[in-house]
């Protein structure tokens, strides 16, 4: 074997560098890399059996496949926000990364899932690097959750939790989290780019093998003081991320990579003193009540298969400051940016020596394009200083040459709306056809704000 070789690896991204720099060439982070050793296997263990032989070829037959049922099986947890957002259920065999940042809630949620699962009858084990049993078991207490049948183990060595899972046959287990565990078989510390990658290795092919559904836990970190979720998620086969805003109860779960099963769903949790409770039907929860003022619009979304209604809100200033500030939250700051450079030069709206603030009430954070009218509505509303009516909400994509296009699902937006007591909406031209209530289509932003302008 090669002597073994110092390397330095960003522990965001897991590239590989020869040399230390400030900065990492690969995902562009600062003070990320970590000096480690290159030396050692890719897999976090030796393997047991010679490489040479591959147990079993088979056939890719499609034949016999038409007999048997094509779709992959799936074990409902019990939690349906979750299966959705895994696509109906977990599948036999398949590893889960849950990332999100500490603190948001995964182990909650990780032991309601294991709790319902195991009532239901799955044989599922809770293996924690991060809490004690005894910790585990009184939240689960506190959570009204201490009858399940869930086999709790605090356990950090990757050698040990390897021993007993091949020893017994489990359906679910659950890693909290994969920066706490360490293989001996590494020199490299704990929570290290390494580390993690090999014991994410090892237990995802010990899934394969065993057809263990497995769900790794990783905490999102942005100083880059352990290895980030990101090197593990190529090994996966799904990427479930926990989002949710601080200081807000309600805790999103969203899929970014899923080999079984659609990646736009989400799932809708409110975090309360026992516990996540499941929101089956989100569409109000993110509008706030009262009036609404200058700077408001409603957005009528889509958030995977399911409309869902949010505000907008705007603060158009005037700058104190040399250079104007943007300070965007729940929505893509560059997307911002492009909006703000389309009303100047498309409509002739000049935001430079104002400042801007964009707020998607509820701590949401809102992905579609759709959106891009509902947040230009909200900054001329507020600079304009002209409310939009109460019972309006607004929906539209807006192109660099200033178009309003169409987006899908339209006549979805309108009718949960009108649903919700809306009775007007500021939408692409092709919505008007067959909507339930009357509303101002438009091609072009420019005649939106124009439209804007004339109200009251
Ligand atoms: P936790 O699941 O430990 O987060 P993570 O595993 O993602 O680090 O959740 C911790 C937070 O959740 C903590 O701030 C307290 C809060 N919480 C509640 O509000 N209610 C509850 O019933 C529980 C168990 C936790
Ligand atoms: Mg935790």
């Amino acid at each position: 074997m090669a002597k073994d070789q110092a390397v330095f690896i960003c522990q965001s991204c897991g590239s590989v560098h020869s040399k230390w720099a400030g900065q990492c060439a690969g995902c562009g982070l600062w003070n990320t890399l970590v000096q480690e050793s290159f030396s050692t296997p890719p897999g976090g263990l030796k393997p047991e059996t010679s490489p040479s032989k591959i147990s079993r070829l088979t056939k890719l037959n499609f034949q016999t496949l038409e007999a048997e049922d094509k779709t992959p099986p799936r074990m409902e947890t019990g939690i349906a926000e979750f299966d959705r957002v895994c696509g109906g259920g977990i599948v036999p065999g398949s590893a889960i990364l849950l990332a999100g940042d500490p603190g948001v809630g995964k182990s909650t949620l990780l032991l309601q899932v294991t709790a319902q699962a195991a009532s239901g009858g799955l044989r599922v084990a809770y293996i924690s690097g991060e809490e004690s049993a005894e910790q585990i078991r009184g939240r689960a207490f506190r959570m009204g959750l201490s009858k399940a049948p869930v086999e709790l183990a605090a356990e950090t060595s990757l050698r040990t939790i390897l021993d007993a899972l091949k020893r017994e046959k489990f359906d679910l287990v659950i890693i909290d989290s994969i920066q706490t565990l360490w293989s001996d078989a590494i020199d490299a510390a704990q929570g290290s780019v390494s580390q993690v990658r090999a014991c994410a290795g090892e237990l995802v092919r010990l899934a394969k093998k065993q057809n263990i559904a497995m769900i790794l836990v990783g905490h999102v970190t942005k100083e880059g003081q352990v290895a980030g979720p990101r090197v593990v998620e190529h090994m996966v086969d799904a990427v479930l991320s926990f989002e949710g805003e601080r200081g807000y109860p309600f805790r999103i779960l969203r899929g970014s990579k899923n080999r079984f099963g659609a990646t736009d769903e989400i799932g809708v949790f409110e975090m309360g003193d026992i516990g996540l409770r499941e929101v089956p039907n989100p569409s109000a929860l993110f509008l706030t009540s009262g009036e609404r003022t200058a700077g408001s619009a409603v957005f009528a979304g889509i958030e995977g298969t399911r409309p869902v209604l949010v505000e907008f809100q705007a603060l158009v200033a005037p700058s104190a400051y040399g250079t104007p500030r943007r300070a965007v939250v729940g929505w893509d700051s560059g997307r911002l940016a492009m909006l703000l450079a389309v009303l100047e030069s498309r409509c002739g709206v000049g935001f430079g020596q104002k400042d801007v603030y964009l707020n998607v009430a509820g701590g949401l954070k809102i992905n579609e394009p759709a959106a891009d009218l509902a947040a230009a509505m909200a900054l001329m509303s507020s600079l304009l200083d002209v409310a939009l009516p109460k019972d309006c909400v607004v929906f539209g994509e807006i192109s660099l040459s200033g178009d309003i296009r169409s987006v899908s699902r339209m006549d979805s937006r309108l009718k949960e709306a009108l649903k919700l007591g809306f009775a007007s909406a500021i939408a692409p031209k092709a919505a008007a056809d067959n909507a339930p209530f009357e509303v101002k289509s438009y091609d072009y932003l420019l005649e939106a704000i124009k439209g804007l302008e004339t109200t009251d």
